[in-house]
């Protein structure tokens, strides 16, 4: 079965990441941990923190509008993926659109780390219905929800953000090919955070379901697509924990070769690490016009979601 759309390509992409660090030698101060353990355990190295969402978000949409040749008036929808809003109410993306000069509607998408590519399927909806052109933007502080001193938690979150231009593609010669996204609410507390509190996990039994979740979403859009994991030619899956991508990957039949990470450089950034990725393979030239790009998120909630993307949008 094809997959609805108007065309879709992704005209221009950027990310910002703060310049603050902290490195795994640092969080031993304040936790007893190693930096060989994090990496071992997890693949990252550092994270980054500071600024807010809506300032993260800001910037890297005027680098993705920027690449993308398009200016405020240009945009018709902005969609902000985000599990660190500036406020409680209102949502963060209506700052993140006065800062940026839009005139248009502006909404948060709430689903954990899987909300960029939530952003991506609604924005392909509102193609459909007409729009042209979307700014989908996954923006993250989690530092203002993760407590530096658990070593449950503490190694794993930091700060970023990432943002694309989504545009129609009349040509279909860039073109989404298929999507899948799914939720699994009885989850809810293996991850959470509650009001003015800190992330807490049962880290254990977040990495089986989100191999479970990872498997299930892209068996599910390779099969709609009418594609096998060999016809994929770069992956782009949540930044999590490398050990997560490697577990999924078995049963996949992905190749870590075939595989985008960013990890030890970013941490989990939440809803900001795959446009994060995004951003770094397009500056190490992974993709070209008419490559098959996967992305694929998993996070709190639970929450999944998979696009298989024909690539004709920004190269570099
Ligand atoms: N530093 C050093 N030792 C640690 C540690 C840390 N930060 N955290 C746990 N340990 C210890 C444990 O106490 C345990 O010691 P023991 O064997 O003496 O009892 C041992 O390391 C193994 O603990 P375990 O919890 O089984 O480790 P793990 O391999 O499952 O790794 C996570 C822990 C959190 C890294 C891992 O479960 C994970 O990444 N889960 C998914 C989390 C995630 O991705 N969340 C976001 C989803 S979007």
């Amino acid at each position: 079965m094809s997959t609805p759309t108007n065309g879709f390509r992704l005209s221009g992409v950027g990310s910002y990441l703060p310049e603050k660090i902290i490195t795994n030698a640092d969080l031993t101060a304040s936790m007893d941990t190693s930096d060989e353990w994090i990496r071992e355990r997890t693949g990252i190295g550092q994270r980054h923190v500071g600024g807010t969402t809506s300032e993260l978000a800001t910037i890297a949409s005027r680098k993705a509008m920027e690449r993308a040749n398009v200016g405020p008036e240009d945009i018709d929808q902005l969609l902000l993926a985000t599990t660190s809003p500036d406020f409680i109410c209102p949502g963060t993306a209506p700052e993140v659109a006065y800062q940026l000069g839009l005139d248009c509607g502006a909404l948060d998408i709430q689903a954990a780390c899987s909300g960029w590519v939530y952003g991506l399927i609604m924005a392909n909806g509102l193609l459909l219905q007409g729009m042209k052109k979307i700014l989908v933007v996954g923006a993250e502080a989690l530092d203002q929800i993760t407590d530096y001193t658990d070593r449950n938690t503490g190694i794993l979150f930091g700060n970023g953000a990432g943002a694309a231009v989504v545009e129609t593609d009349e040509s279909r010669a860039g073109d989404l090919l298929s999507w899948d996204m799914g939720a699994a609410g009885e989850y809810v507390h293996i991850l959470y955070a509650e009001h003015g509190d800190v992330l807490k996990m049962d880290g254990r039994e977040v990495f089986r379901q989100a191999v479970t979740a990872m498997q299930r979403s892209a068996g599910n859009a390779l099969e709609r697509a009418g594609l096998t994991a060999a016809d994929i030619d770069l992956v782009i899956p949540h930044q999590a924990n490398v050990r997560i991508v490697e577990a999924a990957w078995k049963r996949l039949g992905f190749s870590m070769d075939q595989t985008a990470m960013r990890l030890e450089e970013t941490g989990n950034t939440s809803a900001a690490s795959i446009p994060l990725v995004l951003d770094k393979a397009l500056d190490e030239g992974r993709l070209q016009n008419g490559s098959t790009v996967m992305f694929l998120g998993f996070g709190a909630g639970m929450t999944w979601a998979c696009t298989i993307v024909r690539w004709a949008g920004e190269t570099r």
